[in-house]
Formats: C-alpha cells, structure tokens, sequence
C-alpha cells in the first residue's frame, strides 16, 4: 500500500565524513521547544477528523482491506515493502498500553513533525513526518484529539524486519541531516489564499509529494522535479506527474482535478487505480473547499514536462 519505501538511510556515510561523535552531536534526535504544544487548547474534533484523512493515517495503520468503521481502528498496518527491509506500522488507535491513548501532546507533536519517538528516537522516514513536519500546532492538536475518540485494539504489530545497518535507528540521523526540511516544497509568489490552503494540504498532511516526486539515489527529492511523477519504487509501473506540465491532468481543469479527489473518476471516466484509491476515499472526506484548494494548488506550481 501507500509510501512504501524509505530511502537513502544514508547515515554511514555522513558519519565518515563528520567522525562517529560529531555525527551523533549533529544528527541527534531534536524534539520541538515544548511550548510549540502548550496553550492550544480543546480540541476541535470535527477539524481532527478532517485533518486525519488530509494526513491518511488510516491508509497505513489498518490492516490491508480495511474497509467502513475498520478504517477507524488503527491497529497496526500491512506489512510496508521497501528496498531496505519491510515496515509494520505500529498501533496508534487510543489503547494506553499498546497505542497512544497514554501519550502527551507534545510526545505525539514530536513524532508527527520532527520523527521523533516517545523514548527519543529516530523515526524511520516510511512513516511520512518529512510532510507532517509542515501541519500547524493546531491542526495537530485537533488530530490527536480526533485519534483519542477511535476504538482501542490491543494489538501489536510485529518488529520491523531490516537487515543491518538499516535496524539501527541513529542512522536515521544521518537521513535527517541531509534531507529533512519543513520549507516549503515550492516558492509561490502572490498566491491566493486557496493556493496557499493547498499548499498547506498537499505538502503538509497531504503529503502527495511522497509518491509523486522522483527521487535521487539517496531517496532525497530531485530538486526541480516536485510532483513530476516517476517510476513507482514498489517496481511496478509508474506515478503520473501532476505538475501543469502532465501529459495527463496537464489539460484537466480546476475542477476535473477536484472531482477526481471527490468521486475517483477522470475526465474521460477512467476510475483511480492503483495506491492513489486509498488516497482518494480520504480525499473524499475533505470539505470541497479543500479538494478545490488542492486543485488550485496543483495548477499554480511549476510545469514539469
Ligand atoms: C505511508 C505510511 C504511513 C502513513 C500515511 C502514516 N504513518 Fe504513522 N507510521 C508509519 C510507520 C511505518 C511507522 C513506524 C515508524 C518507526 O518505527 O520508526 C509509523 C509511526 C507512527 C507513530 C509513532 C508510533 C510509535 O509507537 O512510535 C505515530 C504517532 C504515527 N505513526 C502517527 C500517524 C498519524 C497520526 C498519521 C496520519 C496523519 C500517520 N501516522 C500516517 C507509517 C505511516
Ligand atoms: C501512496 C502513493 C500516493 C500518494 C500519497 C498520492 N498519490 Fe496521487 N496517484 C498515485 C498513483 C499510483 C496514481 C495513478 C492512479 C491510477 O493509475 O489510476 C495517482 C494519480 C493521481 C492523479 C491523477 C493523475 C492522472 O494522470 O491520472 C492525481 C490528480 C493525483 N494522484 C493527485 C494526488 C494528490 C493531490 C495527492 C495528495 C493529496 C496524491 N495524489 C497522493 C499515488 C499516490
């Protein structure tokens, strides 16, 4: 299913050129300053139930197939195959013991923009926080709210299976070092507010750019290339590019792009294939003011042929 690879686990190389304790130093876990998490208030649930779909955390922590209220229990996901070993995303339902129900606001803050874990450590990057980083205070906490209101499930989902040097998660540090951001992904001169809102959306919680930019050997985006499509690392086939410059969705309007995310049907009444279903039975949870949001956004970034 959704993102499944994690590349450039490029710490053993970044620890030659710093020497093993510089690198530690540099790349150590960094949580948020703890008032970035105080002071925000109830949560405003109904918004956490539509950041949750924006984010499609239901695509990985459900089991394969889950369909309906199974979607809501977040019990742990499909096993995620990547070209460094295969991710189980773990149960974040609201379990105290085996999901996050016992966790602070500020632990999952931490997890969800900086990849940092409730005992300090480094998150692998199958886990999409490299977007998550850009989501808003607020819309964290509202999400974190929303996640407290599912069903718990005891469940456990088994140990990562990663052959060495990728199991040791301080190599992590070194993936951060080079390409961990929370920029924006374009620069957009005098755009809208709804371009900005898409903005937020897709390279935020939306995380699109996870799928639909190629990337470089490491697993770092290739620069100038955002959303411009690629082979899909799973192997099979290919991810469109959705810039103004695709063959495909390069001559939809506004509003094909918007009712694609709503119905799942193109312009020519193809149906949404492939890892793009998930994502779009999310999108279709989302006020229409933010799937036409995306869609402004998606015509305002740079063509990539
Ligand atoms: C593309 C798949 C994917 C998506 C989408 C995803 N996650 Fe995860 N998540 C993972 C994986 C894999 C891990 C395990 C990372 C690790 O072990 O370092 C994880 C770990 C976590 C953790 C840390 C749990 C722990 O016990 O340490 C939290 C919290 C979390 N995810 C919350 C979310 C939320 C909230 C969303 C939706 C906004 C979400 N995830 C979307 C794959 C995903
Ligand atoms: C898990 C990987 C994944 C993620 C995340 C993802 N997509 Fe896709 N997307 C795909 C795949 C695969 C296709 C091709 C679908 C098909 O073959 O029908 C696709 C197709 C599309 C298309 C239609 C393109 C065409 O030429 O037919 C649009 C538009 C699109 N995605 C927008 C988005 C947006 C917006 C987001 C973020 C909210 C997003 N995608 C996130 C994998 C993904």
């Amino acid at each position: 299913m959704v993102s499944k690879w994690l590349k450039g686990l490029v710490g053993l190389p970044v620890m030659g050129a710093l020497g093993v304790g510089g690198f530690l130093v540099v790349t150590a876990p960094a949580r948020q300053d703890a008032s970035v998490w105080a002071g925000l208030g109830e949560p405003d649930l109904t918004h956490g139930r539509e950041v949750f779909f924006a984010g499609g955390c239901t695509s990985c922590h459900t089991p394969a197939g889950s369909a309906g209220d199974a979607r809501l229990i977040l019990s742990g996901g499909a096993p995620i195959h990547s070209p460094f070993g295969t991710f189980h995303a773990p149960n974040i339902s609201s379990s105290q013991t085996a999901g996050i129900g016992g966790w602070t606001l500020a632990e999952f803050g931490d997890a969800m923009t900086r990849g940092v874990g409730r005992r300090g450590e480094h998150l692998y990057p199958s886990f999409p926080y490299g977007s998550y980083a850009r989501m808003s205070a607020k819309d964290v906490n509202d999400l974190f709210g929303f996640i407290k209101t599912l069903p718990a499930s005891e469940a456990v989902a088994p140990a990562h299976e990663l052959p060495f040097p990728f199991n040791i998660r301080l190599s992590l540090g070194g993936w951060k070092f080079l390409y961990f951001t929370d920029e924006p992904r374009v620069a957009l001169t005098d755009a809208s507010d709804m371009v900005r809102r898409g903005q937020y959306l897709v390279e935020g919680p939306g995380h699109c750019g996870e799928c639909h930019t190629p990337r470089d050997m490491l697993g770092g985006f290739r620069s100038g290339q955002w959303l411009a499509g690629g082979p899909n690392p799973e192997g099979e086939g290919t991810i469109p590019n959705i810039t103004p410059g695709s063959k495909s969705i390069g001559s939809w309007s506004e509003a094909d792009i918007a009712s694609y995310l709503e119905t799942g049907f193109t312009p020519e009444f193809d149906s949404v294939g492939g890892t793009m279903v998930e994502v779009q039975k999310n999108m279709a949870e989302l006020p229409a003011s933010d799937r036409e949001a995306i869609a402004a956004y998606l015509k305002a970034i740079p063509a990539v042929q």
